[in-house]
């Protein structure tokens, strides 16, 4: 049997996100230069898209370029967001065919503008697509997500429309980028590193952590299947105890 074939669809991930790391690195071993492996990272994002609409994941989050990737080199950052423009002008077919909806969380005004209307044009037109949604974290940093919010709700206080007594977990949620996403329950870092590396910070407090040696332009469906296989084989207590699960 498949790996594909032995993964139970009642205990699926709800919400999966990849920290997809490595590009460089696959580059430098093949002799290659960095944008070589942004190249082919992309066309492991196909895959895994793909891969996941295929078993069902609802919600599948990508971290694309942080907040800090803004320092690296002027050339590098450059290729990365006309990587990004073409990846969607390429893409905006296979998202239609497979019914799924692009979202993208992040400072999306700091990028540039054409990749900002290459991104809000292929958001409007699957925004109707119900089979899987595709979050694309771009200029996302999870602390300027914190401190965007914080400024939020203190402003709401300042104007009296909300009380700082009826500031909640549910409050903060709704004014993160991910308001519309449930949280996240595996997280998947590929290339060996074992950090967040400023992602998802809030959204991660109990999601299960997988991380793989596999550099991001080599990540197969079969590799996505054994991490939802193996994240399927742990068992999530969220503070209780084994026995009250099992109750
Ligand atoms: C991930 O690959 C892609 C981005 C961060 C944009 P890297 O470019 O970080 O690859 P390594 O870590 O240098 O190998
Ligand atoms: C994290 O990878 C960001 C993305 C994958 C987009 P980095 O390669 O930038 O992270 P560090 O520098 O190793 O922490
Ligand atoms: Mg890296």
């Amino acid at each position: 049997m498949g790996l594909k074939e032995q993964i139970d669809k009642n205990k699926l991930p709800q919400h999966l996100a990849i920290i997809m790391d490595g590009n460089g690195r696959w580059a430098k071993q093949k002799g290659l230069f960095r944008s070589m492996g942004h190249e082919n990272g992309s066309k492991a994002v196909r895959e895994i898209v793909e891969g996941c609409a295929e078993i069902g994941v609802p919600y599948l989050t990508l971290y694309a370029f942080s907040t800090e990737n803004w320092n690296r080199p002027k050339l590098e950052v450059e290729l990365l967001m006309k990587l990004l423009v073409s990846s969607l002008k390429k893409e905006i077919k296979t998202l239609t065919e497979n019914n799924i909806k692009l979202n993208a969380i992040g400072n999306l005004d700091a990028l540039p503008k054409k990749a900002h209307s290459e991104l809000m044009d292929v958001i409007e037109k699957t925004k109707q697509n119900s089979r899987m949604t595709l979050t694309l974290a771009l200029s996302y940093g999870s602390r300027e997500e914190i401190t965007k919010t914080i400024k939020e709700i203190s402003l709401k206080v300042k104007n009296n429309l909300i009380s700082p007594l009826d500031i909640d977990e549910k409050v903060i949620n709704n004014h993160l980028y991910t308001q519309n996403l449930p949280d996240v329950d595996l997280l998947i870092r590929t290339s060996g590193e074992q950090r967040i590396s400023n992602f998802l910070l809030w959204q991660i407090a109990y999601a299960e952590l997988y991380f793989t040696e596999t550099l991001w332009p080599d990540y197969t469906k079969d590799h996505l299947f054994e991490a939802i296989l193996n994240y399927q084989n742990r068992e999530r207590r969220f503070g209780k105890t084994s026995e009250q699960l099992n109750e």
